[in-house]
């Protein structure tokens, strides 16, 4: 089989990088989220990680280590050309390719949001040095558009943790930690990646009826979670063991089937969140926050009670008093240039 084409994926059996020019256009992507083959020679991921061998889905493709240098290179060209301006990627990497991935992506004019840590259980375990437990994930967009992040998506910006933190700023720092699944007695690819991950990057980062690219999709989980969360999938595998028998396990997917499984976040709706700022708003804005200011108040108090009088999200009200040059002391300097 060449390819699988339903409503909501097109699936590839083909090599990602002249697939990709042949099936999809440029600025056509919202987001890609792909976890490319590590170039290592004779690894043994799946050993350690899967336990059993039997149950590993022969028929991976590795790239040679000494080409990985310009394999990089020309898929992450491909990348950026089907990206919309504005659409995310975010490339899992292990430690020793990534030099490679970055040098590619710094000939591209893609641009870096976070370098994030993800953390996992089941690292190759060592006697004489430290255990590896950790990828990294590069998460990059393509300029000149509005980039998508779902900032209350998983968890409301006021909503506390047991430790009274915020759970929406714990959810959004850097470091993953989140644990690969074990399936004993399932096929799979040598290194599926966790539906929890995968939730989290297209949740962030996209909307419901966007376009997910996976690249190389292995066992075909970006696509999977994807579809699960009514996104429309599309991406390559070169394998034709790999796409054969992972193409059934998608026949039989329903869109959205993840979405009741989703935790809801507690959102607070302002009675004016989203409203354009008129110029008596932006005034009112302006004496209001003197005053407080002036009645001895810190810039965090008076923009708490600001939130309640203009009915309007502490990001909106900050936002505004720096577009409009307010400063800390409720000084006004040179307004913010529109970039
Ligand atoms: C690290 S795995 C992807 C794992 C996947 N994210 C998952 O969760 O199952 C990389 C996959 O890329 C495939 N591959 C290697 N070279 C490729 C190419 N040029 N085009 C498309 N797929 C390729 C490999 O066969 C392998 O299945």
């Amino acid at each position: 089989m060449e390819s699988f084409i339903t409503p909501c994926g097109k699936f590839y059996n083909e090599d990602c990088i002249s697939g990709a020019k042949k099936h999809i256009e440029s600025n056509s992507v919202d987001l890609i989220v792909t976890d490319p083959p590590y170039g290592i020679n004779g690894d043994k991921l799946h050993l350690h990680y899967n336990r059993n061998e039997d149950f590993v889905v022969e028929g991976y493709v590795e790239i040679p280590e000494s080409e990985c240098g310009e394999f990089s290179l020309k898929w992450i060209k491909e990348a950026e050309r089907i990206l919309k301006p504005g659409g995310s990627i975010y490339i899992v990497s292990g430690y020793t390719n990534l030099y490679h991935i970055l040098h590619a992506l710094r000939q591209t004019k893609l641009e870096e949001i976070n370098h994030i840590i993800w953390k996992y259980n089941f690292g190759v375990y060592t006697s004489k040095k430290y255990v590896s437990s950790h990828y990294h994930i590069l998460y990059y967009e393509k300029p000149g558009g509005n980039r998508t992040f779902n900032l209350e998506s998983r968890f409301g910006v006021k909503e506390k943790a047991p430790n009274s933190g915020s759970l929406n700023y714990q959810d959004r720092e850097d470091v993953w930690i989140i644990n690969r699944e074990y399936k004993p007695g399932r096929v799979k690819n040598k290194n599926e990646l966790p539906v929890l991950l995968l939730v989290k990057m297209i949740q962030y980062s996209s909307d419901e009826g966007d376009l997910v690219c996976d690249m190389f999709l292995g066992g075909f989980s970006t696509a999977k979670v994807a579809i699960g969360l009514n996104r429309r999938a599309i991406g390559f595998e070169i394998s034709p063991l790999m796409f054969s028998t992972k193409i059934e396990e998608l026949r039989d997917l329903k869109p959205g089937y993840l979405l009741s499984a989703l935790r809801i976040p507690e959102i607070e709706k302002k009675a004016n969140q989203g409203k354009k700022w008129i110029d008596s708003d932006k005034k009112t804005l302006i004496r209001r926050f003197n005053q407080l200011i002036s009645s001895g108040k810190t810039k965090k108090a008076s923009i708490d009670i600001l939130e309640k009088e203009l009915g309007r999200g502490r990001w909106s009200i900050e936002k505004m008093l720096k577009k409009l040059g307010v400063q800390s002391n409720g000084k006004r300097g040179r307004p913010k240039k529109k970039k």
